[in-house]
């Protein structure tokens, strides 16, 4: 005799009988035709079957034991499905959940579903309507200020080269180093980027370089890159018409600039203490360099508006301008194509 075999088939018919058992209860059947329809917790069940919780406890663990239903915690509550998908196509457990799938629920019983449901689905929206304005509180200490950011990046192909110029402490870097295959940290100030190199390290990235270096000069070769991101370094540079012929030159041929910008100001504190080269920018003005740098102007628009984001120091508002090299490498000006 195949002993590989025998073993198994016995087991199999133990678990047949217990099945068929479990089953042969109509109150099991319904609950499970429920919970192939949705999840649903235990107070849920006894007001849809109308039973007693100790009875529809009693059903659910047996049906729990012989691997048709599945249970998930959640804080105090525990939540019931039946486990339909994680099982064999010839499994008769899979049969037995196919056709009672197609098995009519009672009529009263499909009311209380709906109405059990709504209410889930009004008790979310109830909690939101108290919650209100603190949302924002719970969001930022739940799951923190850039997680926007990480999951729009998404949108973009990750075998792209980036370069963060001017990358500072990393912030940006942190969250490019997630989804980018290579990624290309430059940055003049050497305690800037050791703190930068500090945070890579301690996230455990291996696909971020770092260089010393800046704008008017960048350490890397032509055409390497396909994203150049300048994020509030173009008013630290004293030329910034070369500055965007540098970044031009590390760019592929269809690569991408992301310029971050302060909107010109008249404010004395505020540029003594950021140590600014520039009063920030006309948009406009910045938006005709980038142009006759070489670039085709992809989208341009102001970055916090200030009624929604809290800000100290009366900063100066930020725009956004994105470029993408020009088609035909022209560069106006007697810049290098
Ligand atoms: C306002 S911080 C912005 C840092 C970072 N991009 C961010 O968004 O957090 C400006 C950064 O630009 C760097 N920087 C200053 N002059 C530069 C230059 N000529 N080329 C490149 N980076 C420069 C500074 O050292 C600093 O790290």
């Amino acid at each position: 005799m195949d002993k590989g075999i025998s073993k198994p088939v016995v087991r199999q018919n133990a678990t047949h009988d217990n099945v068929l058992r479990s089953l042969a209860d109509l109150t099991r059947r319904q609950l499970l035709q429920l919970l192939l329809t949705e999840e649903l917790n235990v107070s849920q069940l006894v007001t849809i079957v109308g039973q007693p919780q100790s009875t529809i406890s009693r059903h659910l663990k047996v049906l729990r034991e012989c691997g048709l239903v599945k249970d998930r915690r959640l804080g105090t509550t525990v939540f019931y499905r039946a486990h339909a998908q994680a099982l064999d196509e010839s499994d008769l457990r899979t049969v037995l959940l196919a056709w009672l799938q197609d098995q009519p629920l009672p009529r009263t019983m499909r009311e209380r579903l709906a109405r059990a449901l709504q209410q889930r689905s009004d008790d979310s929206v109830a909690f939101f309507e108290r919650l209100g304005q603190r949302w924002d509180e719970l969001r930022s200490s739940a799951f923190g200020e850039a997680f926007g950011i990480e999951a729009l990046i998404s949108l973009l192909p990750n075998e792209w080269t980036v370069a963060d110029i001017g990358a500072g402490t990393g912030f940006l870097l942190q969250i490019l180093a997630e989804h980018f295959r290579r990624v290309v940290a430059v940055e003049p100030a050497s305690t800037m980027l050791e703190c930068a190199r500090r945070r890579i390290a301690e996230r455990g990235h291996r696909n971020v370089e770092f260089h010393r270096g800046d704008l008017n000069r960048l350490p890397l070769g032509d055409a390497c890159c396909d994203l150049a991101i300048a994020c509030l370094v173009l008013h630290h540079v004293q030329d910034p018409a070369a500055a965007l012929a540098e970044v031009h030159r590390i760019l592929r041929p269809s690569g991408s600039v992301l310029i971050v910008e302060q909107h010109g100001h008249e404010n004395q504190q505020f540029y003594d203490a950021m140590q600014d080269l520039w009063w920030g920018f006309d948009p406009e003005d910045l938006t005709e360099k980038v142009r006759e740098s070489g670039f085709e102007i992809i989208a341009r628009r102001n970055l916090m508006s200030p009624s929604t984001a809290p800000r100290d120091m009366d900063a100066p508002q930020l725009f956004v301008i994105s470029a993408r090299r020009s088609a035909t490498g022209n560069v106006s000006g007697g810049l290098a194509g």
